[in-house]
């Protein structure tokens, strides 16, 4: 869970400025979990029950989208090289979201964005057993003993990358190229692209089209919609 420090916690609120909340603490004024603090460099979490002069603070809406990622785009909430990033298709929502999990630069397709960090671990903790279904376009047509080869796991830079499920859904053979869906449980970092490295076949298009129960339907690139409740409670079920 995302720890931060209690003074921007209570700023956030809207009880106090950063330094008002710095001055409340050194008061004593505070309470965390029912236990004074005095300590500045305290860390809280979204768990931690906070109150200012025995009032206890507003926590930030827990709130989760799915978003249609298009390509060109990076999965965080900041870029030091001042590419596009994620956020920027929410310029309205004022709670702190951030990605669950990331896609490349240049993949496209379902991103989960929340303020919950305990939703964000349950998701990403690699015991969970979500499937992840990728699209995959192909330069050449990679033959079956080598899309078998992912269900088998490929070795790759100390890992094992592991498919549940690999199909190859249609080729073209003029062109050389192939479309192929991939379902993970995993989410190493770059995945699907690794494996693809590993069986010597260039991937051209990448996009991740499900997680979980989860899907792009009704979205454009560049689009995104509140999760219902419902699909918050089931994708959690899934990762139990
Ligand atoms: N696998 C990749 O290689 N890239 C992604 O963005 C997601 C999965």
């Amino acid at each position: 869970m995302t720890e931060e420090r209690l003074q921007k916690v209570i700023a956030r609120s809207g009880v106090a400025s950063r330094r008002k909340a710095e001055q409340l603490i050194l008061e004593g004024k505070v309470n965390v979990n029912g236990k004074q603090v005095t300590e500045l460099g305290t860390k809280v979490t979204a768990k931690d029950e906070i109150s200012v002069e025995g009032i206890p603070i507003e926590k930030e809406k827990l709130v989760y989208f799915v978003l249609y990622k298009p390509r060109g785009v990076i999965s965080s909430v900041k870029d030091e090289k001042n590419r596009k990033t994620v956020l920027e298709f929410f310029p309205e929502i004022e709670e702190r979201i951030y990605p669950v999990g990331r896609l490349d630069y240049d993949t496209s397709g379902l991103l989960l964005l929340t303020n919950d960090g305990e939703f964000t671990n349950q998701l990403l903790h690699p015991s969970r057993r979500i499937n992840k279904e990728y699209i995959v376009k192909t330069e050449g047509i990679p033959d079956r003993k080598k899309l078998d080869l992912f269900k088998k796991g490929i070795r790759s830079d100390g890992d094992l990358l592991k498919a549940v499920y690999v199909k190859m859904k249609s080729v073209d053979r003029k062109k050389n190229t192939a479309i192929i869906k991939l379902t993970l449980h995993q989410g190493k970092n770059r995945q699907v692209r690794r494996m693809f490295d590993a069986i010597r076949t260039p991937v051209m298009k990448l996009s991740r089209e499900k997680f979980g129960n989860i899907t792009l339907e009704g979205l454009r690139p560049g689009e995104y919609r509140e999760l219902t409740p419902q699909e918050v409670a089931d994708l959690l079920q899934l990762a139990k």
